[in-house]
């Protein structure tokens, strides 16, 4: 039987602590968040952020732009809150409508105020070995998690599956950097099975469920799952067929409450994180 990976209990810690931290500075960190158009998952996401800011004393401003929002707006919407000295963090909520060049947003963002990472200057740092001004936060969260249950990346087979610039890659990279052997899986890999039964630490980020099943894993693995789906019956749960996954395992994060709750708390640390840097250095 596995050890359950508890999300909830550790970014509950962290969380606590930071909130200790908040209640010390007369002036509060401040995070703003940019969503544009009207995707029903971003609003709740974006909620959830304001809720737990709020709860932690973190400053935040909500940018409610229309559907119809020209590039070039959101650009000159990324330049004033660049050039306030009262905000802190910046995020542009994900995806964006279809007519908006993403890349040239994100890139638009003051990488000092680019409390996603996903910014090319922090993501090149990363890619780099060296130091972002913060760490994208569901990968962030996961090396955590990873550390509070002792498991040290260093010399294991980490497979990742999935690909994109919010997790796969640079979760990829971070584990690199911790001197894992790191193989990235993706839609058009020949043979998953055969690579995911060789992973000492298996990421699973891609957003399908039942992907991950027994028979593609070995004894003793840990397995982090990022996959937020839904079952026929609505449940929400990850890539992993838990079940079925988590006998064979040492290891394992549940969805819900693994990986997800330690997204949040890395976006509230960043936020803090980042404060801390403009105002000390
Ligand atoms: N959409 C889904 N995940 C994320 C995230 O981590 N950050 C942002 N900005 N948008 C997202």
């Amino acid at each position: 039987m596995a050890q359950l990976i508890d999300g909830r209990l550790v970014s509950k810690k962290i969380c606590e602590n930071l909130s200790d931290e908040i209640l010390f500075l007369s002036k509060k960190p401040c995070l703003a968040v940019i969503i544009v158009g009207e995707d029903p998952a971003s609003r709740i996401y974006v909620n959830l952020k304001r809720k737990k800011a709020q709860e932690l004393g973190i400053k935040s401003i909500v940018e409610q732009m229309p559907t119809a929002t020209s590039q070039q707006e959101l650009l000159n919407k990324i330049e004033q809150l660049n050039n306030d000295n009262e905000v802190n963090a910046i995020l542009v909520q994900l995806p964006l409508p279809s007519h908006i060049d993403t890349k040239a947003v994100l890139e638009k963002i003051n990488p000092l105020k680019d409390v996603d990472c996903f910014h090319p200057y922090n993501m090149g740092r990363i890619a780099t070995g060296t130091k972002p001004y913060v760490y994208p936060c569901t990968p962030k969260g996961i090396i955590r998690l990873l550390e509070y249950y002792n498991i040290p990346p260093q010399g294991k087979h980490a497979v990742v599956i999935g690909r994109s610039n919010i997790v796969g890659r640079p979760v990829a990279q971070m584990l690199l950097n911790e001197n894992a052997t790191v193989t990235i899986c993706h839609s058009k890999t020949a043979n998953l099975a055969e690579i995911t039964k060789t992973a000492d630490i298996l990421i699973s980020a891609v957003g399908q469920k039942n992907l991950v099943k027994p028979d593609m894993v070995k004894e003793g693995v840990v397995v982090i799952d990022v996959g937020m789906n839904r079952t026929d019956e609505g449940k929400l749960c990850g890539d992993v067929d838990f079940y079925g996954v988590e006998p064979k395992a040492s290891f394992i994060t549940p969805v819900p409450g693994g990986v997800g709750p330690m997204t949040i708390c890395s976006l509230m640390q960043n936020t803090f994180d980042l404060y801390n840097i403009q105002y000390n250095s």
